[in-house]
């Protein structure tokens, strides 16, 4: 490829993908929901096989995505894209921002402006992601704040890294485009993976 960053000018929203396995509630965030069709009215997401999130949705085929706001805070990133519910409840003392939908299933309302509910129809294997192909069963509006791109995020709901001490024997570092972890060391590893949000080496750009 000429210059990988062509790949930073495709635009996508961001969601909380939520789902309920047997009486475990979860969720994570994801950048890769996305209308395919209208008649059926069908959505696409891409899931890493890693999150929790995954498997839950791929063993009951039900999902609800919450689309969030400009308003969302980071503190919503943080609890639901940077630690696993294999881990953690995310759900937990967090009761005043969700509701449970006539599916079963937990949605977001801490910065979020709509929901559809979903039920998935078919797969895609992708390797390191599943791709799922769903039905949108129901959905709502919930108010008329825009929906947050992932270009509004970096730029005003992401906190900037802070600049590199000036010190002589001081390591290097890079700093992950999409979730602003700080790597430290002589180098980035090729198959660096960001232990927060999943992405790859790529995805970082060293710090001044
Ligand atoms: C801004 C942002 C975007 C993300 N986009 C995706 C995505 O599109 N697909 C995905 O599988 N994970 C994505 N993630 C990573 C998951 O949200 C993260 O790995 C989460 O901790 C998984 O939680 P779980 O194991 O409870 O499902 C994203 C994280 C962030 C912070």
């Amino acid at each position: 490829m000429k210059n990988s960053k062509a790949m930073y000018a495709l635009t996508y929203g961001l969601f909380v993908l939520t789902a309920r396995q047997g009486d475990k509630d979860n969720g994570c965030i994801i950048n890769t929901a996305c209308q395919v069709t209208e008649s059926p009215n069908r959505i696409t997401i891409a899931v890493n096989k890693s999150n929790l999130t995954h498997d839950m949705v791929l063993a009951t085929g039900q999902f609800t995505l919450s689309i969030l706001s400009q308003e969302a805070p980071f503190s919503l990133f943080q609890r639901f894209g940077f630690q696993s519910g294999r881990d953690v409840d995310k759900f937990d003392g967090y009761q005043e921002h969700a509701v449970r939908g006539d599916n079963g299933i937990l949605r977001v309302t801490q910065g979020a402006c709509a929901w559809l509910s979903c039920k998935v129809v078919s797969t895609l294997d992708l390797g390191t992601h599943t791709l799922f192909l769903a039905d949108v069963e129901d959905g709502d509006l919930l108010n008329s704040v825009p929906s947050v791109t992932y270009t509004y995020y970096q730029a005003n709901i992401k906190p900037k890294p802070q600049a590199a001490p000036a010190a002589p024997t001081a390591k290097k570092r890079w700093v992950c485009v999409v979730c602003g972890y700080v790597y430290e060391g002589d180098f980035l590893p090729e198959d660096f993976i960001c232990p927060w949000c999943k992405h790859p080496a790529s995805d970082f750009e060293p710090l001044a």
